[in-house]
């Protein structure tokens, strides 16, 4: 008999059979059959924690949408990825991802490669739907070759599980509650004092906006080397 991982389920995504490995997720089934779903705090290789929520579905029969990253596939279930319903909540997650922070993209170092930037344009997002915060943060520039500008972070902790999961440094974490919560360095040190911190990069390079930055390139140097963090990622699994 198949163990239960490696069994095989199949289920409807709009409208289209489709068949995934009975562990796998909505989003992992859909990205293997070609169908889009934006993501921003997903990043393939790392662990899911299904915060941002811009990744959210329909699935029928159930009340609520439900994030396509994290949600597990069903047997016979059917998951809609594009609706009315759907985009209007993406809007929403964004606008309130926006409105946290500040996030002038014209005068923002990853003008242009951002991919919060690229969501935002993606969706047709004119305005925001809810007014700006406005808060301000202390940017970490202490580090010879990187900065970290609170004012841009989306909260993803891509940096985070990266350092842990990958690099196996731990030096990031969350601090702070609520709109008050900002990445932190050990015990809240300056990057530069940090003893944890191997100066790998990993974190600068799997960060979707403008929050962590290399210094002394322009904006249109800018350009985020995700696929090195994921590649090798990949080679680690396939060994
Ligand atoms: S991080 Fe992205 S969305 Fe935020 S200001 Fe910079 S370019 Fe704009
Ligand atoms: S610094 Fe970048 S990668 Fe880290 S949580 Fe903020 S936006 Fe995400
Ligand atoms: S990508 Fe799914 S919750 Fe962020």
């Amino acid at each position: 008999m198949l163990k239960d991982k490696v069994r095989v389920k199949t289920f409807k995504i709009d409208d289209m059979d489709v068949t995934g490995r009975s562990d796998a997720t909505i989003l992992e089934v859909a990205r293997d059959h070609g169908i889009k779903i934006p993501t921003l705090c997903h990043l393939e290789g790392l662990s899911s924690v299904g915060s941002c929520r811009i990744c959210l579905v329909e699935v029928k029969g159930s009340k609520n949408l439900v994030p396509a990253c994290t949600s597990k596939i069903k047997e016979g279930m059917e998951v809609i990825t594009n609706s009315e319903k759907i985009a209007s909540h993406r809007k929403m997650v964004l606008s309130m991802i926006f409105a946290e922070r500040t996030h002038t993209c014209s005068v923002c170092v990853s003008n242009g490669h951002c991919e919060l930037q690229d969501q935002a344009i993606e969706l047709g997002l004119e305005h925001s739907y809810v007014p700006y915060i406005h808060k301000h943060f202390e940017i970490d520039a202490s580090h010879k070759d990187y900065v970290y500008d609170p004012n841009r972070c989306i909260l993803c902790t891509r940096c985070v599980r990266v350092c842990d999961e990958v690099e196996g440094a731990h030096a990031l974490d969350i601090f702070g509650r609520g709109i008050d919560s900002k990445i932190i360095h050990d015990m809240d040190e300056p990057w530069a004092q940090s003893e944890s911190c191997t100066s790998c990069g990993k974190c600068v390079q799997v960060c979707p906006t403008g929050a962590l930055f290399e210094k002394g390139l322009s904006a249109t140097e800018m350009v985020k080397r995700k696929n090195i963090v994921t590649n090798l990622i990949q080679a680690r699994n396939d060994k």
